[in-house]
């Protein structure tokens, strides 16, 4: 038995964020974001509009495209770093906000890994046979934790999400083979320092504005080229494949700079790599499934073509997943 994407769908703000508002707001350019990252603009959420928000549109959109029932669903996995809450999960809301009443679910956080940690995680319970169906998401507010006085960061990051709905099936194409890892030495390159059990907040952390992510942007990007591509190009072999096999690549969308340097490492051409960054920016675990969502609404895969997915975040976590595209509901 084998697990497959069935439905696909995403939701992005409507509210728009553009360079020319961005050079308002702190010392940059439309040019340098443009020439350094690739991004044009990003979507933030409304005030008062959360991750749940956001994944509950979602779902609705996957149940409506596969015609199942909110009853029908078994599990409710949602990928971010930027929950509702600290307690209790935004899987949790969105089961009741979807009603999907005979569901079980959970958060899972692997920053900009984390769809593919939760696709992984998803395949392997419905491949146990006790499951038939769950709800995959990755969704992040980012807006609600970057620092909109750091240019550092707020150019490269927007909200947004997507998912997919995923089955079992008994015919050979769906979720073929992951690589996953992690170096926890790299968390102090990237995180959000306060706000946890390690520093909670307090008057102090709020001051120092240790509540917004931080990151060490020149060693992120070494990494995620470097790490990226080794496991695009494992998974590629491992599987007795070879770059011309892949039908589209796509990769997380944090810089057009990493993803073109990731590709090129990887001997892939242009033409099967999926870019939306510009659209976009950097929405952490949403990339991915926006990306998905997008590729299948442009029917740029055809039953039986292979989709290669590749993801770097804080963690550090990274991964590569190989997928034969299935038949949509
Ligand atoms: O999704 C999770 C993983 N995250 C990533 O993969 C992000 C990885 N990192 C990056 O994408 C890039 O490192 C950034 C986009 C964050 C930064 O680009 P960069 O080419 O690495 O720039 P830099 O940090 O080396 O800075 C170059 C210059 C500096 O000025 P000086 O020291 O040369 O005078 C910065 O102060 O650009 C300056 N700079 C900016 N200038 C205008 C940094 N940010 C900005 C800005 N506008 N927004």
């Amino acid at each position: 038995m084998n697990t497959t994407i069935t439905a696909t769908a995403k939701y992005i703000p409507e509210k728009i964020l553009s360079n020319f508002d961005l050079e308002k707001i702190v010392d940059t350019t439309d040019d340098w974001i443009k020439s350094r990252t690739g991004i044009t603009k990003r979507h933030i959420v409304q005030e008062g509009e959360a991750t749940s928000d956001m994944c509950a549109n979602i779902a609705k959109k996957l149940l409506k495209s596969s015609g199942k029932t909110p009853e029908e669903i078994d599990i409710i996995i949602i990928a971010t770093s930027t929950p509702d809450h600290f307690v209790v999960s935004t899987a949790a809301i969105v089961q009741d906000k979807i009603g999907a009443i005979n569901a079980w679910g959970y958060d899972l956080t692997a920053a900009c890994t984390g769809f593919i940690f939760a696709l992984e995680t998803g395949a392997r319970l419905i491949e146990s046979g006790k499951y038939k169906n769950a709800i995959i998401i990755g969704a992040d507010t980012m807006s609600s934790i970057i620092d909109y006085k750091d240019r550092n960061t707020c150019v490269i990051f927007g909200d947004g999400g997507g998912g997919v709905l995923i089955e079992q099936t008994d015919d050979d194409y769906g979720i073929i083979d992951s690589i996953l890892k992690t170096d926890g030495s790299g968390n102090q390159f990237l995180t959000v320092p306060a706000g946890g059990s390690r520093k909670p907040a307090s008057e102090t952390t709020v001051k120092q504005r240790l509540h917004y992510v931080y990151q060490d942007g020149k060693t992120v990007f070494k990494y995620a080229v470097n790490r990226m591509s080794e496991v695009s190009k494992e998974i590629i072999e491992k599987n007795k494949l070879s770059s011309h096999d892949i039908k589209l690549f796509i990769p997380h969308q944090a810089n057009q700079r990493i993803i073109d340097a990731t590709a090129r490492k990887c001997g892939l051409d242009l033409d099967q790599v999926f870019v939306n960054i510009d659209k976009y920016g950097n929405t952490t675990a949403g990339t991915i499934p926006i990306a998905i969502d997008e590729a299948n609404k442009m029917n740029l895969l055809e039953s039986g073509e292979l989709l290669l997915l590749a993801a770097f975040g804080g963690g550090f976590t990274w991964g590569s997943m190989l997928i034969r595209w299935g038949k949509m509901l």
